[in-house]
């Protein structure tokens, strides 16, 4: 088998750029070896990576790579702390049609489908998909759609089915598509070969006598195919958005359990974090923390986390999220809202 390096478009590219000649700007060049490399893969007939992806490289992705979420070390959705509209959303929607399915039978309510949770960066859409697994019992496929891409003409969708075949096989599994945006975006009106083959995948999930549930998140909801967010598909969508301030009051419980602290109110220095993320609640918490662990250090006595150690946390750490963002949700939020009522009307 020749290497890619002897492929004789190379070869052909070269010639282009010694016909450029010394005085030929980077373009040119650019230019050259590109028509070289057309018209060697016109004569082939096919693309030279799809050549390539029969012989060179592995085809698809090792079943190792696929991380298989040990039940075990999984959180329950009582870790997550506040946000408990979206848990009630989640319970009834994704948890309740597999533990009381008789329910279901007996008022003839649709079940099925999966999942979308959707929301601007670190309010815990990864950390929820843990929890529902951990919830439901069930193997955890937990998969960065980035990973799964690979850039072999074929290979992602391989990828897919393989994902999808391993999760079949157990009686209760959780697949995540994580970052689904990286995997399942629009492309004009074209659509690409991932996104074919996921609809064909989720279209079967329902016919499986294994219980499979889809799970999907993403901070770029707009970008995705809109055959994607269909029912039956990722047709629940969930919206994970900054937490209240209830919410963010227990955030702060949860990352300050057990820590010793001075005696100051929580539900105060919540007031003082609005539009902060999940994720940045932690890192204020962490911010606090180290600062009085080295406290301790210079003084060489026991201290505590005290008020003044959020105080000057919060000047450091601003909100990851802007205004700007959150609006572009509310806004994608509103047209679905509209384009579903149309489709009512419409049936
Ligand atoms: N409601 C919450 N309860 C407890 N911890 C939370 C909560 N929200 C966020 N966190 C903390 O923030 C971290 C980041 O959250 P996570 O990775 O789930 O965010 P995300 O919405 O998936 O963000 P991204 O869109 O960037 O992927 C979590 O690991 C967790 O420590
Ligand atoms: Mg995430």
């Amino acid at each position: 088998m020749k290497k890619s390096s002897e492929q004789p478009w190379q070869h052909q590219a070269a010639k282009s750029l010694c016909r450029v000649g010394e005085t030929a700007g980077l373009a040119a060049i650019a230019i050259g070896a590109a028509w070289a490399c057309r018209r060697w893969i016109d004569s082939q007939g096919k693309a030279g990576c799809e050549q390539e992806s029969q012989s060179e490289h592995p085809v698809v992705m090792e079943m190792s790579a696929i991380k298989n979420g040990d039940i075990a070390t999984l959180e329950k959705l009582s870790d997550v702390a506040g946000l408990e509209e979206v848990k009630s959303e989640l319970r009834e929607k994704v948890i309740e049609p597999f533990t009381r399915p008789e329910l279901f039978e007996r008022f003839k309510l649709q079940k099925g489908g999966g999942v979308l949770m959707y929301g601007p960066p670190g309010n815990g859409k990864t950390f929820i998909a843990r929890a529902i697994a951990g919830e439901m019992n069930a193997k955890f496929f937990p998969v960065n759609a980035a990973e799964i891409k690979s850039k072999w003409v074929g290979d992602t969708e391989k990828n897919l089915q393989k994902l999808f075949d391993e999760a079949k096989q157990h009686t209760k599994s959780v697949i995540f598509l994580d970052e689904v945006d990286a995997l399942l975006s629009a492309r004009g009106n074209r659509k690409i070969g991932s996104v074919t083959q996921f609809l064909q995948l989720s279209d079967g999930v329902i016919k499986t006598p294994n219980c499979l549930l889809l799970l999907a998140a993403t901070n770029k909801p707009w970008m995705l195919d809109e055959a994607v967010i269909r029912p039956g598909r990722l047709g629940n969508l969930v919206y994970v958005g900054p937490p209240d301030l209830k919410a963010r009051e227990a955030i702060l419980a949860l990352n300050l359990k057990s820590v010793p602290t001075e005696n100051f109110s929580l539900a105060e220095i919540a007031g003082g974090t609005e539009g902060y993320s999940g994720a940045d609640i932690a890192e204020l918490c962490d911010h606090a923390k180290r600062a009085a662990k080295n406290r301790q250090i210079s003084s060489g006595k026991n201290e505590v986390v005290m008020k003044s150690d959020f105080a000057q946390a919060i000047g450091k750490i601003r909100p990851s999220v802007s205004l700007v963002q959150l609006k572009q949700f509310e806004a994608w939020r509103k047209n679905r809202q509209r384009l579903s009522e149309i489709d009512d009307d419409e049936n």
